[in-house]
């Protein structure tokens, strides 16, 4: 199994950007760890750091082709307004698992809404750098599930839904 680990914008500061939010270790440590904790698992892992929405997007296309079984992505600020993010999350085969350092409703308002959930797999929030680990298992756990289940999970597209005829009011 092969896993894309996605770091967005900022989190190449990690270690002294607000230690006090999302901990002393920095990028790099973080990496190691992941890194460590796939090769237990038996997974081969990549992580890549942007600060650039459209390269988040380019690589989150590109994962199925490049033969990424899964992402696991914190999309950092971008997690709260970008659609272009969640259209690309929504488009793509590989399911993607979004994960945060610290915990998003325990923080400001405007934190709480992440618009790449809906289209995520799961969400893994608040445990440090042991979110990555965690949306790692999330991911060897769900291997191999076929992509149709999925998509019922995410929500079921127009056409099943008509299906089931009209909504109850
Ligand atoms: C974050 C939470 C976001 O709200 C914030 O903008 C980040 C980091 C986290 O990992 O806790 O950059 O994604």
């Amino acid at each position: 199994m092969r896993v894309l680990v996605l770091h967005g914008p900022n989190l190449n500061l990690l270690g002294r950007r607000e230690p006090h939010v999302y901990g002393s270790s920095t990028l790099p440590e973080i990496d190691r760890r992941i890194r460590e904790h796939a090769r237990r698992h038996g997974v081969r892992v990549e992580c890549r750091q942007s600060n650039l929405e459209g390269q988040l997007i380019d690589w989150l296309q590109a994962a199925e082709r490049e033969g990424f079984d899964g992402v696991v992505f914190n999309p950092g600020a971008f997690t709260h307004y970008s659609i272009a993010l969640r259209d690309a999350v929504a488009a793509i085969g590989p399911p993607v698992v979004e994960v945060h350092l610290s915990n998003i409703h325990a923080r400001e308002p405007w934190r709480h809404q992440s618009v790449i959930a809906g289209v995520a797999r799961g969400q893994v929030l608040g445990f440090g750098p042991v979110s990555y680990l965690l949306g790692l298992d999330a991911l060897v756990a769900g291997a191999g599930e076929p992509r149709r289940e999925r998509r019922v999970a995410l929500g079921a597209p127009r056409a099943v839904r008509a299906r089931r005829g009209p909504a109850r009011r």
